[in-house]
């Protein structure tokens, strides 16, 4: 396989997606047919869900976070820390992903534009700060409040609303040479049209991942594999 080589000029932006976390054992959700984990996303990943049954969107980040828990960067993840710590602020990461497999294998340099699951913040958007909050929970009374008495729900960007850091997302993508992407279906948007916004400016972009994307036209190169095989190795820091 051809190598991706980096310059000392290079600046690097990363967009993972659930692809990079399914050999750790984390379900991707196009996989199965637009299900995330056996759940259709309208019952568990919309405003209108959280308001019609806070409870059943409650269990289900608390499976969520009691599976990530469980689950161990693999070497994707690793591949990338150890990618930002030789190109330092010239490397960004952005992930789709909600669960914090890149902290745990080492990445400081990046945004959850998606959320996280292990924060809760309130329903009512309050302008309080989103808390840390890692609670496995087992009925909705255990769910704390915020202080405006609003009910706190997962820190979790739901089908419908506006990503979180866009503007840095957008900075970082102006300014980058290079885009790599990896395990993500193309099919959520905005992140879906990161590729395009690099392109418009001339970054080369690379895709990893075992099938085409969606947008696999708007690709300079595509790299045909799992994660964990594939980028270990894969970049040539000049
Ligand atoms: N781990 C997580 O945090 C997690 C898991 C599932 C879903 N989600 C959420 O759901 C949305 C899903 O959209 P998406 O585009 O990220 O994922 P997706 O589920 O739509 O697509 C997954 C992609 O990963 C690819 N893939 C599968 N195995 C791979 C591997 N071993 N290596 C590399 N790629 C692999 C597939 O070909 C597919 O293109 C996201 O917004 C995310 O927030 C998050
Ligand atoms: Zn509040």
């Amino acid at each position: 396989m051809n190598k991706i080589s980096i310059k000392s000029d290079d600046r690097v932006i990363v967009l993972t997606g659930a692809g990079i976390s399914a050999e750790s054992g984390l379900p991707t959700f196009r996989a199965s047919d637009g299900l995330w984990a056996g759940n259709r996303i309208e019952d568990v990943c919309t405003p209108e869900a959280w308001q019609r049954d806070p409870w059943r969107v409650w269990e289900f980040y608390s499976a969520r976070r009691k599976a990530g828990a469980e689950a161990q960067p693999n070497p994707a993840h690793v591949a990338l820390a150890e990618l930002e710590s030789r190109l330092g602020d010239r490397f960004f990461l952005c992930t789709q992903n909600v669960d914090d497999l890149h902290e745990r294998a080492g990445s400081r340099r990046l945004v959850h534009m998606h959320g996280e699951l292990s924060k809760a913040h309130c329903e009512n958007d309050c302008g309080h700060a989103p808390v840390e909050d890692r609670a496995i929970y087992q009925n909705l009374a255990e769910v704390g409040r915020c202080a405006c008495g609003g009910r706190l729900r997962p820190h979790i960007v739901f089908f419908g609303e506006i990503p979180l850091e866009m503007e840095r997302i957008q900075h970082e993508i102006d300014r980058a040479t290079l885009m790599v992407v990896v395990g993500t279906s193309g099919s959520v948007y905005p992140a879906a049209n990161f590729v395009h916004w690099a392109r418009q400016h001339g970054a080369r972009t690379v895709y990893v991942g075992p099938e085409p994307p969606l947008n696999a036209a708007a690709f300079t190169h595509v790299v045909e594999g799992k994660a964990g095989e594939a980028l270990p190795g894969l970049f040539l820091v000049e």
